[in-house]
């Protein structure tokens, strides 16, 4: 990963408050996550206490304190995907991993989330990973879609 300094992304927004969203939006886009480090620079730039940047970073869903995986897999819970046996989708994904909705590989490939409707109910039901849909997925088909990222593409 191209890492960047923090204070390159922080510094070009004014010392406002205004724009502590908008920081870690970007951080978030570069980094994948919000390091720890990141917050301490903002709340210094800013003046702005730690715990609330804390609070800020857990409320918004987009905005993770955590490294997440390389591949991101959202398996969709909304009530059409839900009545199609999303539930049975994403055990299937859990065991092939070894890890639970929230967690991340060990080796940093994979991370699983829950999603709400992704907008694709007709395909139901849905998982999302990166940016690629795969509908009407049935858990036999998991391992299948699984190892296509487990490739030399995303060593
Ligand atoms: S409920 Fe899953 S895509 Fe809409």
């Amino acid at each position: 990963m191209n890492y960047v300094n923090y204070d390159e992304i922080i510094e070009k927004y004014p010392r406002d408050e205004r724009f502590i969203l908008a920081m870690m939006q970007d951080i978030q886009k570069e980094y994948k996550f919000i390091p720890k480090e990141a917050l301490e620079k903002i709340s210094e730039y800013l003046d702005v206490q730690m715990t609330r940047l804390y609070g800020m970073a857990t409320f918004y869903k987009a905005l993770s304190l955590k490294p997440k995986g390389k591949n991101i897999i959202k398996v969709c819970a909304g009530t059409a995907c839900h009545v199609r046996g999303s539930a049975l989708i994403l055990k299937e994904i859990e065991k092939q991993l070894s890890i639970k909705s929230g967690q991340t590989t060990e080796d940093g490939k994979f991370s699983i989330e829950i999603v709400n409707c992704l907008g694709a109910c007709a395909l139901a039901p849905v998982i999302v990973i990166n940016d690629k849909y795969y509908g009407k997925v049935k858990p036999a088909d998991v391992k299948e879609i699984i190892d296509l990222y487990r490739g030399e593409n995303n060593e």
